[in-house]
């Protein structure tokens, strides 16, 4: 899969892509990132990317013909195996679903958004806008790297182990479980039994029922959405029945 991005600040790009399995995928061939700087496709003497915005207001706002005058020489040709997404705080909510989506694509071009805003006819451009949460970054560089991570990690390869892209968090729309490592006994704090018990169908229930308890604990709203299995289902009544016969036992009469 490659990704383009354009941007006002490549250097930004320089070392989370060097690093860990991303850096590794890329200089496998698995990936490919090309960082564009929108500055290059500016005409004017000044290399102007931004500018005052019509009506007045605080702050500067990007220039649409930079950006559109990249897009064309980058993407001269589009298809439905490529897509180009803007990062905006105004964009629909990135998550694992959108993640898996994009990853089947061949390419995926994201412009990155900055300053207090970006010229709106900028979005008659791009395919999609998405957001990363719902909250304000300085600019779209951040959730660019989001947006490469979480597709980038799903393209076959990326991930050595691809058990542990298929078991994770989200992935069924439940909740990880605890996981431990040695040593046994850390300040006292104890590593499960059972995990000591090498009883591998007792491993898996409990690891089953520990990531429902999380879930349900922890993020009730996914539970109403996750495709669960009969045995699940009859886990998570016993395990509310225990806190509600818990919370009973705590409540003074
Ligand atoms: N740019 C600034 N904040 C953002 C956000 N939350 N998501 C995507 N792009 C952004």
């Amino acid at each position: 899969m490659r990704f383009d991005v354009l941007t006002l600040f490549p250097d930004f790009f320089t070392s989370p892509l060097k690093q860990s399995i991303l850096g590794r995928a890329i200089e496998r061939g698995f990936l490919e990132v090309r960082i564009h700087n929108i500055r290059d496709f500016t005409t004017d003497r000044h290399r102007t990317t931004d500018d005052y915005p019509y009506g007045g207001g605080p702050g500067m706002v990007m220039k649409v013909e930079p950006v559109v005058r990249a897009l064309e020489s980058i993407v001269p040709h589009r298809d439905d195996s490529t897509k180009v997404i803007l990062t905006t705080p105004q964009g629909e909510l990135f998550d694992q679903a959108k993640a898996r989506r994009l990853a089947e694509l061949e390419r995926i071009v994201i412009v990155c958004g900055r300053y207090e805003g970006i010229d709106e006819r900028v979005r008659e451009f791009v395919d999609i806008e998405v957001s990363v949460g719902d909250y304000v970054l300085t600019g779209g560089e951040i959730p660019a790297l989001v947006l490469i991570d979480a597709i980038g990690r799903l393209v076959g390869g990326v991930v050595g182990d691809v058990d542990s892209v298929k078991d994770e968090s989200f992935s069924r729309g439940l909740l990880e479980y605890p996981q431990y490592t040695r040593p046994e006994v850390f300040r006292g704090l104890r590593v499960p039994g059972v995990l000591l018990s090498g009883n591998h169908s007792e491993i898996e229930l409990w690891r089953r029922r520990e990531s429902l308890r999380r879930t349900l604990q922890r993020r009730p709203d996914l539970l109403e959405k996750a495709e669960l299995t009969e045995e699940e289902k009859r886990i998570i009544d016993t395990l509310k029945h225990h806190t509600e016969d818990r919370h009973r036992r705590d409540t003074p009469q």
